[in-house]
């Protein structure tokens, strides 16, 4: 696969995996072995960016995700960048299920969380650690003076934040240079355009997340579909209602006629819409199944021109849509 370049120097493959599902919100986790050998199979496949957080994990073991990551990637140390996060903690004390996540960066809470970190992903650094949300209670320079401490100590290389703000974006980086955020970014959730003038002035690449608005975009889930409530968040999300395919036919659709003109796939053309607007910005799509991954890494060698990724936003700026998790539906406010 093609490399992109995040930040100055972190060079990863165009399109990354996202390994949440594996063990978290998207349905009963694979069984261990499977989830390492399908994560190795994706660096085979030319993945060498993959996507992981400290709290992916199940009830029973809440930080798994990293421990399945580092063990795919034992072998290939070094030649695979591994992106984690911190900065949610669980809220053991509230006695619910699914146990509350909130937000906490306090330096000794990071701390924390990068020893353990570096211990289930078996690495002695992080090539690039995301703070998973912005702490209310915590100044972004407090944040960003750590990361440049951790830098020093040879304990991450990059760091970047997740669902950054220009505020605090440009606070953080003022103190330690961030390499990347990681937001929502779809075609259903365009609301971080506003962000893509200050990312290229501070010369910061933008991983994202959910690209495919969460799979709907792949075009392959229809009505009547049913999603397990206790563990697959989807049951709860607006864009997989029966009323959200009728109301998303036009965007069915133009991703379609797009895919049909290109010989490419629904999930192909929503990914490669976003890889050819900028070379900074780079999907991880997050997916279980083998041919799958073929599929949304086959999206890096689709190519659109400036004009048809222009055409795409124009239909989209216009279009009727239904809500979608997480997002403000764009020509809505967005
Ligand atoms: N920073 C954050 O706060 C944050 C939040 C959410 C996610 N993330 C990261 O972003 C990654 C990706 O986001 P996401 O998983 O929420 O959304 P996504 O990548 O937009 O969609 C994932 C869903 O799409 C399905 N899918 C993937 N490729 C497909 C294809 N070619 N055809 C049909 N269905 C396909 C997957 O199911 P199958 O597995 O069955 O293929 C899965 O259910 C996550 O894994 C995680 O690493 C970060």
């Amino acid at each position: 696969m093609q490399s992109r370049v995040l930040g100055k120097d972190l060079t990863v493959s165009a399109v990354g995996l996202g390994c949440m599902g594996f063990s978290h919100a998207y349905g009963a986790p694979t069984e261990e072995q499977e989830a390492v050998r399908l994560i190795r199979r994706a660096f085979d496949l030319g993945y060498t960016f993959f996507d992981t957080a400290e709290v992916y994990g199940t009830a029973e073991n809440p930080h798994v995700n990293e421990e399945l990551v580092g063990k795919a990637l034992a072998d290939v140390k070094g030649r695979a960048v591994i992106a984690t996060k911190f900065g949610l903690r669980f809220d053991f004390d509230s006695g619910r299920v699914p146990i509350p996540l909130v937000p906490d960066s306090r330096p000794q809470t990071i701390r924390r969380s990068v020893e353990g970190s570096l211990r289930r992903l078996g690495v002695d650094h992080i090539d690039l650690y995301f703070q998973h949300r912005i702490d209310p209670e915590v100044e972004p320079e407090e944040v960003a003076v750590v990361m440049e401490d951790l830098i020093r100590e040879g304990k991450i290389t990059h760091w970047g934040i997740s669902e950054a703000n220009e505020e605090y974006l440009r606070r953080a980086n003022a103190v330690c240079p961030v390499t990347a955020v990681q937001n929502r970014y779809s075609m259903m959730a365009r609301h971080y355009e506003n962000l893509f003038p200050v990312l290229e002035e501070l010369r910061i690449g933008l991983v994202a997340f959910s690209p495919m608005a969460n799979g709907f975009l792949t075009g392959r889930y229809g009505k009547g579909q049913h999603f397990d409530a206790a563990t697959d968040y989807r049951a709860a999300m607006p864009q997989f209602t029966d009323e959200a395919i009728d109301q998303n036919a036009a965007l069915l659709k133009l991703l379609n006629d797009m895919a049909a003109e290109k010989n490419a796939t629904p999930a192909q053309i929503s990914l490669a819409w976003m890889l050819c607007k900028k070379p900074w910005i780079v999907p991880i799509p997050g997916t279980r199944k083998e041919e799958r991954m073929a599929e949304n890494a086959g999206a890096a060698g689709v190519i659109l021109s400036a004009d048809e990724v222009n055409a795409l936003d124009q239909a989209l700026d216009c279009m009727e849509m239904s809500a979608v998790f997480g997002g403000t539906p764009v020509g809505k406010g967005a």
